[in-house]
């Protein structure tokens, strides 16, 4: 058994969760995307796992520009996108995409599904032990294609457009009510830099991303969705998003 490197953007958990799931006990590294990158070159031995959340059908920016960071010497990877249950869209394509301009070759790739961290009635629990049990099935999938002589690693497609959608634009950004002590935890962790340390009571909308991390670590539950749009959301997605879906694997 291979070991990997992994390289997860997870705000809210979810998708190291699968990323978990995954690589269970290949994992030997873990890169935290949240956080920005140095710098790196990935031997061509070593398989990197990237695994990322769908935000409006893309992969967001900042998880391709930190991903960037690490570069391939023709090395295998496993392309992975995690997202509510709505749909994937352009996103697999865009990670594979990105990760084969940075020097890998992209050797399988995954949609799984987790609990939409905006509107969290849609896909609640997920992923649970079935999505588990398929990510390890997937796992098993790659060390089989791995272990085979690189001229007979099959070249992998994902479904997509080259022409992407256009990246979302962010309707709102959380708020913050009288609950908060100020304790400038949401701002440590906000992975864009969007709420400042000095004053965390107030955010950036031009560098917010909506991620939901600041809401999931308040230890006050002090940061908040307005609820109007919480709710709006919420029906939108209860409309077009409550039929479970099914991981798709790609090896
Ligand atoms: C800003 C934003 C946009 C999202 N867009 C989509 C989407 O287009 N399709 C979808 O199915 N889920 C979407 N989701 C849900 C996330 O992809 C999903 O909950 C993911 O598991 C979150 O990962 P995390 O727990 O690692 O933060 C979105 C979530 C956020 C915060
Ligand atoms: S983490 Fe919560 S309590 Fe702490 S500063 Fe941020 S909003 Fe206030
Ligand atoms: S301020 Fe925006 S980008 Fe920062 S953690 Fe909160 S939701 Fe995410």
């Amino acid at each position: 058994m291979n070991t990997w490197i992994t390289a997860t953007f997870s705000p809210t958990g979810s998708t190291r969760a699968v990323a978990q799931a995954i690589a269970a006990t290949r994992e030997q590294e873990h890169i935290d995307l949240l956080k920005p990158t140095a710098p790196r070159t990935i031997s061509s031995t070593t398989p990197l796992l990237a695994v990322v959340p769908v935000y409006g059908g893309r992969v967001p920016a900042i998880a391709i520009e930190r991903l960037a960071a690490l570069q391939g010497q023709g090395g295998p990877a496993i392309a992975v996108v995690v997202y509510g249950n709505r749909a994937y869209e352009d996103a697999l394509l865009e990670l594979k995409n990105a990760l084969t301009r940075s020097g890998f070759r992209v050797v399988a790739a995954a949609a799984f599904i987790a609990e939409h961290s905006i509107a969290r009635s849609i896909a609640t629990g997920r992923p649970h032990s079935q999505d588990k049990q398929t990510a390890a099935d997937f796992a098993a999938a790659v060390d089989t294609k791995l272990a085979l002589p690189q001229a007979q690693q099959s070249a992998i497609s994902v479904p997509g457009n080259e022409e992407m959608k256009p990246l979302p634009q962010m309707p709102a950004t959380p708020v913050v009510t009288d609950a908060c002590g100020g304790c400038g935890r949401c701002a440590r962790e906000c992975p864009t830099g969007a709420i400042p340390a000095d004053n965390p009571r107030t955010t950036d909308a031009s560098r917010c991303i909506l991620c939901m991390r600041c809401v999931s670590v308040c230890p006050r539950q002090a940061r908040i969705l307005p609820p109007p749009l919480l709710a709006g959301m919420t029906a939108r997605l209860q409309a077009c998003a409550a039929e479970p879906r099914l991981p798709e694997i790609f090896v």
